[in-house]
């Protein structure tokens, strides 16, 4: 069983043995019935270390991403925690991409810092900056986004890889953009992949979650001691959700890329707009990296107004088919204004995003309705 869809939809899910239902019923329990002391059944015992549901989930994450081992959370932020807290100690340090998830640089500043963490942004495009910032004894991680959030910056994760390597730094690429069927970075030299689970993975803006993807089995255990022993675990229903959601990973993401793909040339020819922020452009300055490692494009568009802020608020308000709401990756498209929503934590950091820059999480919905939404809200 070797392809993508085929993966998706059976990797790790066998038809009920006792009834045949051919989706694996949703194990809604705290804890199992032992056989004796300590005769645990299947290993089995208590639900925040081990169920059914969510085993089903990992096995499936881990094949999707070409891992050994996947580790799923209540939410993107809870994988980031649980990662960073296994690998990093007091006085080592996380260089990261200077356009990484608001929040994400909020965990590692905010949270992180205070426990003697450190941490330094750099453009993951400017390599000899980036093998500077790596120090051999103390950067423990390298963290790269890519496509980046909001600003579809693209890094190169196999050349990211070898720097971090040679420094004996571990390079976690945060995949939530992409979705493993667009890129499997842990292919490319990646040690670790991160997603928000909301998003593409789950599909339909119903299930916050997260997950962790390695191929190495002895950070695998060491990351699931954390899952266990911190506890921040989704719960079986958020697990049956997103089995159920990647099902249709392969032919949602198609229709993404394809929506975004006009969309974003579309806007290009567009009088209001200054810039338009999408690595399938050729236009996009690394559109050649982004094609190396990405299959298609995916879903996310950023856009900046020439009028500046107001006019980015103003095509946020106006628009109509596009909901205007924080998140991505569902089925419906959305519109939002990174820098007073979900950036809103980088301001005034180094990682701050532009007051004009607009970002659409394109759908799946006819693209002509999608169009002639945004033609009417930019005005
Ligand atoms: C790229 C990226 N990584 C991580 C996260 C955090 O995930 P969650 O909101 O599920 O905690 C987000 C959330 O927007 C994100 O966009």
């Amino acid at each position: 069983m070797t392809g993508f869809n085929t993966r998706a939809i059976h990797a790790g899910q066998e038809p009920d043995p006792a009834t045949g239902a051919v989706i694996p019923p949703m194990h809604l329990t705290t804890t199992y019935k032992q056989d004796g002391v300590g005769g645990l059944r299947n290993g089995y015992e208590y639900s925040r270390s081990a169920n059914p549901t969510r085993d089903t989930l990992q096995t499936a994450l881990a094949s999707l991403e070409q891992g050994t081992r996947a580790m799923t959370f209540s939410s993107g932020l809870a994988a980031e925690d649980v990662l960073l807290r296994t690998v990093c100690r007091p006085g080592d340090q996380i260089v990261l991409g200077g356009d990484a998830y608001g929040g994400t640089y909020r965990l590692i500043s905010k949270v992180l810092e205070p426990w003697g963490v450190g941490h330094s942004p750099v453009d993951l495009d400017d390599l000899d900056a980036v093998r500077a910032a790596v120090a051999p004894e103390t950067t423990r991680v390298l963290w790269c986004e890519t496509p980046s959030n909001p600003l579809l910056n693209i890094a190169d994760i196999a050349t990211l890889a070898d720097i971090a390597h040679a420094a004996g730094t571990l390079l976690v690429v945060d995949n939530t953009f992409a979705s493993p069927y667009l890129q499997q970075p842990l292919t490319l030299g990646a040690d670790v992949v991160v997603h928000s689970t909301t998003k593409y993975l789950g599909g339909h803006s119903d299930v916050v979650g997260g997950a962790l993807v390695v191929s190495d089995a002895e950070l695998g255990e060491r990351l699931a001691y954390l899952q266990n022993a911190a506890g921040a675990v989704n719960g079986p229903f958020d697990a049956w959700l997103l089995l159920r959601s990647l099902k249709t990973l392969g032919v949602r993401m198609d229709r993404h890329s394809a929506n975004a793909g006009r969309i974003a040339e579309w806007l290009l020819e567009h009088s209001a707009v200054s810039a338009v922020l999408y690595p399938g452009l050729p236009e996009h300055r690394n559109h050649e990296v982004a094609a190396k490692q990405m299959s298609q494009f995916g879903g996310m568009v950023s856009f900046r107004l020439k009028a500046g802020e107001e006019a980015a608020l103003q095509v946020c308000e106006r628009a109509r088919v596009f909901t205007l709401a924080e998140s991505l990756g569902g089925v419906e498209s959305l519109i939002e204004h990174p820098h007073r929503m979900t950036h809103a934590s980088a301001a005034g950091s180094p990682l701050e995003v532009p007051a004009d820059l607009v970002r659409l999480s394109v759908g799946i919905e006819d693209v002509d309705d999608l169009l002639a939404d945004l033609d009417q809200a930019l005005g």
